[in-house]
């Protein structure tokens, strides 16, 4: 029995003929570029993230960047962050001319945490950057409180968590900004590279709108020094054709994650917190062991794929050197010790008690 970590053939295929009914319509209709299906798709997911606007752009990492202009901060003002996100978060913020603080994530969520990112506040600090990573909404009832505190913006990176709720809601309360990846292994995936920001002020949509566009409003007359960051009107149609479907995958994925939860019993693995199991959109199910070179090779031994979020921090990647002298030993134990185990919606019962019953026997 062969489990792949991730099928993305295996993911879209159960959407073949919808996929192709839209390709059709957009290859006959002959609006390649920011038409009908860009506009569609945004009112949806702005409605689906129950917030006013979305803007389509190009990538995750372009969502983040251009939300950090669009606000038009100090060019070198500080963006706290949370040292164990995804490379992309901190490439965004310098890719903005801003300077990304780190700080420890909390060790048990491995969520931005409010009383650690107080301290790292300064004079100098203009934004939070929480990550819901892996799926798990941050706790922004403390985050906002304290954005509110020193008059910071308060930005989401969203890229691991379409569909999470906090508090029974997709929105992500008191936040300026999210922004969101639809990268083909993306809870919602697009069949290329994609992303988009939501947000509840007008003034920050259109200032992203134009960004988005080389900064052009109106056609011919650039207001903004931007980039071309569109979202493909092909992916766009793709995208609303998965929105669809997006709340029975997000189910399926709680529900395998709340099996694992109850049925992995091994005290050689430490098993994600499960307190907002129901809520969470469970991107990744991200176990950690001290042993993990030899837990590689027993999910090998029984055909079971696995990957690696992340095997190396940020502040010690080669292209981030200025960081490396910074010590986070949180951080760097998350990355020492995890392991993704599979979980996703083309996953069968079947599959689930192999993957079970494997860990149990390491
Ligand atoms: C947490 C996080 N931030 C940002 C990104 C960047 O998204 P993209 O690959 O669409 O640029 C990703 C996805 O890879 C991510 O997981």
């Amino acid at each position: 029995m062969a489990i792949p970590f991730l099928s993305l053939k295996a993911l879209n295929q159960p959407y073949t003929a919808e996929l192709e009914a839209v390709f059709h319509q957009f290859l006959d209709k002959g609006f390649y570029m920011l038409s009908d299906r860009v506009k569609q798709f945004e009112d949806e997911f702005a409605a689906f993230c129950s917030a006013p606007f979305c803007v389509g752009v190009a990538n995750g990492l372009d969502a983040i960047e251009l939300i950090l202009q669009s606000l038009e901060l100090e060019k070198g003002a500080e963006v706290i962050v949370p040292a164990n996100t995804y490379y992309a978060t901190i490439l965004a913020v310098l890719n903005a001319g801003m300077t990304p603080v780190l700080v420890e994530p909390d060790p048990h969520t491995f969520l931005l945490d409010a009383e650690t990112a107080e301290k790292a506040v300064t004079e100098k600090t203009a934004a939070l950057l929480a990550v819901n990573l892996y799926g798990k909404m941050c706790d922004y009832d403390a985050l906002s409180a304290l954005a509110r505190k020193y008059n910071l913006k308060l930005i989401t990176d969203a890229a691991q968590s379409h569909g999470a709720l906090y508090k029974g809601s997709t929105d992500c309360p008191g936040t300026d900004a999210i922004a969101y990846s639809f990268y083909p292994t993306k809870n919602l995936g697009a069949l290329s590279d994609a992303g988009a920001v939501i947000t509840r002020h007008e003034a920050l949509a259109r200032n992203v709108r134009a960004r988005r566009n080389y900064g052009s409003e109106v056609r011919y007359q650039f207001d903004y020094l931007g980039k071309n960051s569109r979202l493909s009107e092909l992916q766009a149609a793709f995208l609303s054709v998965k929105l669809n479907h997006l709340n029975r995958e997000t189910e399926r994925r709680r529900a395998l994650a709340v099996r694992y939860l109850s049925e992995i019993k091994n005290e050689k693995l430490v098993l994600p917190p499960g307190e907002t199991a129901g809520e969470d959109a469970w991107h990744l199910f991200v176990i950690r062991t001290r042993r993990r070179e030899d837990l590689k090779v027993h999910l090998q031994n029984a055909g079971i794929g696995f990957d690696v979020h992340y095997p190396t921090p940020p502040h010690r990647q080669k292209a981030l050197s200025f960081l490396h002298p910074l010590r986070f030993p949180v951080t760097e134990e998350i990355h020492d010790t995890v392991l993704s185990i599979p979980l996703n919606g083309t996953l069968s019962d079947r599959d689930a008690d192999h993957i079970i019953t494997t860990l149990n026997q390491f």
